[in-house]
């Protein structure tokens, strides 16, 4: 049974005040709160465990490294990947992203091209512009339509044998539209050899992910969005595809062999994990998919999608206010801007004087905000602890931000 105050009861933080109001909290695209289990684990490992992995041969860094590896296979399950050794531990969806752009390196050449979208977070737009410096390739951006919808007739007509990788997110962490990824890997996989990224990092949170269902190359995401600590993440790679490619940061336990002559490489996933690991953060982020599958995948959705019924419902009830994406099968955010006021971040502070947390300006997005023509938007965020209540505070607080603003 899905209970709300159970579930909010697991969040200490949720119970603050912030200037003098309860906190309620509505930027989980920014990152997410963590529940006390995810707490006590880091607590856990840092009084009882911590110790370097894959190293020592003593007890505590084996039983770092076990529960390490145990984390490593509850996101295997998470996102149901083949093997266990293809799920790197990195420390976000940005690391991810800039490993991945950096080991296609070698398989691109001269106007070769890259499709992005327009709905792209400057972390899957600014990696690939420099794959494209360093290879004189091109980037080719499906466009959106008023509603933030992309354009898939210009993706087909983008796509062709110069077509090297396409690289897309599941959910705009500006506007929580989602993407027909579905369509979009199947067309590229019809027409061409290109490597699929996605970026799952506003799509994990919510979503049952499903690596093998969805055929993709690639999938990232981070922790600290979906329940774990700060500096948590993970690279999916297909197995065939990541033993073929070179490494990327090199260093310690990424090698089988070291020596003046040269170096060899250790397999998967070590060949991508170079250097000391996040692993209180890593076995934490195992904590967070515990969490996650306590609460169910299917309440979750279900419970954020109502949220954001409601909440939208109930802006849009106030004279204009527009919601950017209204039309689009969203998830988890509604970004607005109120008519007559261009500075987002006012709104912003108003709400904060309530207690209120939303993240505004641009987001991250810029060309998202440039299609808009606008400077940013105000983006209040869902997670499974957010109520009601807490939209009809929102709503009200907005409303005396229009008042005060006008
Ligand atoms: N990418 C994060 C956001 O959308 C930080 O807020």
């Amino acid at each position: 049974m899905f209970d709300i105050q159970e579930i909010r009861s697991q969040f200490s933080i949720l119970d603050r005040e912030v200037n003098g109001k309860p906190l309620v909290y509505l930027d989980n695209a920014a990152t997410s709160q963590k529940p006390n289990s995810v707490l006590d684990v880091c607590h856990a490992y840092y009084t009882e465990l911590n110790a370097n992995v894959h190293r020592g041969i003593h007890t505590l860094s084996q039983l770092a490294t076990e529960e390490m590896e145990l984390s490593r296979r509850k996101i295997q399950k998470f996102i149901n990947a083949e093997h266990d050794f293809e799920v790197i531990f990195t420390k976000g969806t940005t690391e991810g992203l800039n490993l991945i752009s950096y080991i296609l390196t070698q398989k691109l050449q001269k106007d070769d091209e890259i499709i992005i979208s327009y709905l792209e977070h400057h972390s899957n737009i600014v990696p690939w512009q420099l794959l494209c410096e360093r290879t004189g390739a091109k980037l080719r951006v499906i466009p959106i339509d008023e509603n933030g919808i992309l354009q898939l007739d210009y993706f087909d007509k983008f796509l062709s044998e110069k077509t090297k990788v396409v690289s897309v997110n599941q959910v705009s962490n500006a506007l929580g539209i989602v993407n027909p990824i579905e369509e979009i890997i199947a067309r590229t996989r019809k027409n061409t050899d290109a490597y699929v990224v996605i970026d799952g990092a506003q799509s994990a949170p919510h979503f049952n992910i499903d690596v093998q269902k969805m055929d993709c190359d690639f999938f990232v995401f981070s922790g600290h969005k979906m329940y774990a600590p700060m500096g948590t993440g993970i690279l999916y790679g297909k197995r065939e595809i990541l033993e073929a490619l070179p490494p990327f940061h090199g260093g310690g336990e990424m090698i089988a062999t070291c020596s003046f002559d040269g170096t060899t490489y250790a397999g998967l996933p070590f060949k991508y994990e170079a250097g000391t690991p996040n692993v209180g953060g890593n076995i934490a982020l195992g904590a967070a998919v515990d969490f996650m599958n306590r609460v169910g995948h299917e309440n979750i959705q279900k419970h954020e999608n109502a949220l954001l019924e409601y909440a939208q419902r109930h802006l849009l009830e106030i004279e204009g206010l527009k919601v950017y994406g209204e039309k689009a099968h969203r998830t988890g955010v509604v970004s607005f801007n109120l008519e007559g006021i261009g500075i987002s971040s006012d709104v912003g502070m108003i709400l904060d004087k309530m207690g209120i947390a939303v993240r505004t300006g641009h987001h991250c997005t810029q060309p998202i905000m440039e299609f808009f023509n606008i400077a940013g938007t105000v983006r209040a965020s869902f997670a499974v602890y957010n109520t009601f209540e807490e939209i009809d505070l929102l709503v009200e607080g907005v409303k005396k931000a229009q008042r005060m603003l006008s």
